[in-house]
Parts: structure tokens; C-alpha cells; sequence
């Protein structure tokens, strides 16, 4: 395809998911340039520790991922020892592709970053849940105020495009209801317990296969889950709630027994994100549920995640797909990028 568009990116992490995302470029950005009409060039790359770098002639996605294994980007032609926030303020790129880490209590230092950009009249792409869980509404209106995008896609569900179903497919009806399996970690433990086995167990075996942080309560009280919640029904929902709106539970509490009672009644323990309209106000919850097994959440295992979406048109659609993971999260921002392209 003739005339591609360029997009300069500026990444702010360079981590899991900053990886995925340069593999992808790396693996499939020569199709997705030819398919798409777009070139995703990678200009400058920042991280806490390891160095930041800003080349504007390009940096190719491979020499970064082989430099990361080193430990370090300091290696790179145009590496240099800054602060992202220096980095965002002095570089010429298009889009903020914001990975750093999520803080759902004070959503800093990354909403200063998106914001920095945004003020810059860059788009900006993120999987951060703490911005867009606390701070959606000022940005969003930043964005718009300064025309450009702001895609949020990576937050929720990965790559499996929850948010673009909910807001662009389903743009001409009414959601009344979501309620979602959106946390991996605590899935996968309630279908290993389903087996038998106590939770200490298959925590400790979700701690060895890398699904759960060594310091779990973030899964296991809901509290993840919780910032998924709140970003379903503020964008969704538009409903201006706090994260102390929300009210979590996890399921630390689920004890071999009360799943094999689930099972006896033809029903299964699920962590269910909920959230939905009551009157003018929209609630918002997190909480172990049993579901009878013929509910299409119920059969959802392992770390998958899915989510029903209640409908006046439609009535229940229900997406089921990846939850996390480094490729299906770098997807999402890809997909984001790309959703900015067909807008422009
Ligand atoms: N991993 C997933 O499956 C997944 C799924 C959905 C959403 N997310 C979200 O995506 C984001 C990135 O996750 P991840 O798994 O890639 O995390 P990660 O592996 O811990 O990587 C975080 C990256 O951000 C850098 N960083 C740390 N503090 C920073 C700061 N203050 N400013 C700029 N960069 C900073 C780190 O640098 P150093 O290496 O120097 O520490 C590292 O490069 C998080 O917000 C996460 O919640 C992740």
C-alpha cells in the first residue's frame, strides 16, 4: 500500500508488557504495516532503571528487546540517563504508549505522564489501570480538548477488546449490567479447587507458574478486579464513582467445602466484577458469586477472562478471551494505535 502513515512512539515501560508490544512490531510489524497502512516506528523508550533512549531516526523493536536482556538500554545508539517525565517533555514523537506500573490508589506517577503527553497533543495509548480508574474523565476530556485519542483497550481483559466491543459495537444500546471475570489469577485458583484442592495449595501453585505476585492479596482480596470494576462503569457507565464506591471481597474466604457444595447444587464459585444501573445510580462490586453451572461465566477456567454485557437490543453478549499476558497485552495498545489511525 502506498502513502503509509508514521505514528513516532514514545514507550513509557519497557517491561512485560512494553516487550510484548515491541514483538509484535518486531514479528508482525511489516504485515500490519502493508494490511493496516501505518508504520509504527519506535523513537524513544523509557524505563525506571534501565536507561531510557530516543532515536529519531527509528529504534528497530529487535535491537531493543536484544538490549533488554542485557538488563539495560544504555547500550543504544541515543541512549541517555533521564527521567521519563524529562523524556516526554523533550522528545519529538506522536503517541505515549503508557506501560509503567498501575497504582490504583494514587494512579501517579503515570496520569502526570499521560498528562504531560496529552498537553503535548500526543495521542496516548495505555494498559495502566490506576489513570484510567481514577482519572478517565479528566483525561479523556484532555484528549478531546486537544483532539487526539486516548485508548484505554489494555486496561481491561488484555487484548480481548472489551472496551471497543462496549463502546463501539454496542454504541446503539443501552447497558443496563456487566458483570465480568476479569482476574486470572484468583480463576484459575477457584478451577484448580474445584479438583479437591485447598486454596494454600493452588496459591502456592499459581505463585510457581508466575500467575500470582508473590505478595497475592491484589488478586485474591479483589482488589484488582476492583479497578477493573471501576473502569467498566465509569467509561462504560459513565458513572463518576471512587474506588471506595466499590465494594470488594475476594476469595480468600472459599473453602474446599463450600466449592464442593457449589458443585452438589449444580453451581461454581466465581469472582465476579459487577457492575450495574439501579434507579440513577450505577453500583459497582466485586465478590465471590455462585453461578449455576449453565451461566456462560460459569464455564469459563483457568485464567481465562470473560465478560457478559446486558443489553436493551441485544439482550447478554459475552466475550470470552485472554486476560493478561505481555503479547496480548502489547496487542491491545497495537489495537488501540490502530483504532486512532481509522479515526484520523
Ligand atoms: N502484564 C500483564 O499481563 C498486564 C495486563 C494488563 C495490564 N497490565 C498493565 O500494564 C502495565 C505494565 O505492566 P508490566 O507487566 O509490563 O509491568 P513490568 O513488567 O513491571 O514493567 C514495568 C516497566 O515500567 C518501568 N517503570 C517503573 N516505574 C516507572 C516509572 N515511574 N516511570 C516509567 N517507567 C517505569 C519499569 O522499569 P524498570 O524495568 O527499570 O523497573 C519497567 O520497564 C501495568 O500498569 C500493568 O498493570 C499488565
Amino acid at each position: 500500500m502506498a502513502n503509509k502513515t508514521i505514528y513516532r512512539l514514545m514507550l513509557n515501560g519497557f517491561g512485560a508488557v512494553g516487550q510484548g508490544f515491541a514483538q509484535i512490531l518486531r514479528d508482525q510489524g511489516e504485515r500490519i504495516a502493508q494490511r493496516e497502512g501505518v508504520e509504527l516506528q519506535i523513537v524513544a523508550v523509557a524505563t525506571r532503571s534501565r536507561g531510557c533512549v530516543y532515536n529519531p531516526a527509528g529504534i528497530a523493536p529487535a535491537a531493543l528487546l536484544d538490549a533488554i536482556q542485557t538488563g539495560s538500554l544504555r547500550d543504544l545508539e541515543g541512549a541517555r540517563d533521564c527521567d521519563p517525565a524529562e523524556l516526554i517533555a523533550s522528545v519529538e514523537a506522536d503517541v505515549l504508549v503508557e506501560a509503567s506500573p498501575t497504582n490504583l490508589q494514587t494512579a501517579e506517577p503515570a496520569t502526570s505522564y499521560i498528562r504531560a503527553a496529552l498537553e503535548r497533543g500526543w495521542h496516548v495509548v495505555t494498559a495502566n489501570k490506576g489513570p484510567t480508574a481514577l482519572r478517565y474523565t479528566e483525561l479523556k476530556a484532555l484528549a478531546d480538548q486537544k483532539g487526539v485519542f486516548f485508548g484505554i483497550e489494555g486496561t481491561v481483559m488484555s487484548g480481548t477488546p472489551s472496551i471497543r466491543l462496549a463502546l463501539e459495537a454496542l454504541a446503539g444500546c443501552e447497558i443496563s449490567e456487566l458483570r465480568g471475570i476479569v482476574n486470572g489469577t484468583t480463576n484459575y485458583m477457584l478451577t484448580q479447587m474445584e479438583q479437591g484442592r485447598t486454596y494454600d495449595d493452588v496459591l502456592a501453585e499459581a505463585q510457581r507458574l508466575g500467575y500470582a505476585e508473590t505478595d497475592p492479596t491484589g488478586d485474591v482480596e479483589g482488589h484488582d478486579a476492583a479497578g477493573k470494576a471501576l473502569i467498566l462503569a465509569n467509561v462504560l457507565l459513565n458513572a463518576g464513582l471512587t474506588l471506595d464506591a466499590v465494594e470488594c471481597s475476594g476469595i480468600t474466604k472459599i473453602t474446599p467445602e463450600a466449592v464442593t457444595e457449589a458443585a452438589a447444587a449444580g453451581e461454581r464459585w466465581k469472582l465476579i466484577a459487577r457492575v450495574w444501573r439501579e434507579g440513577e445510580q450505577v453500583r459497582a462490586q466485586v465478590a465471590a458469586t455462585r453461578l449455576p453451572v449453565s451461566h456462560p461465566l460459569a464455564g469459563v477456567a483457568g485464567v481465562t477472562n470473560a465478560l457478559c454485557i446486558t443489553t436493551d437490543l441485544l439482550g447478554d453478549v459475552t466475550l470470552i478471551g485472554a486476560g493478561a499476558g505481555s503479547v496480548a497485552t502489547g496487542f491491545a495498545l497495537v489495537s488501540d494505535i490502530l483504532a486512532l489511525h481509522r479515526l484520523s
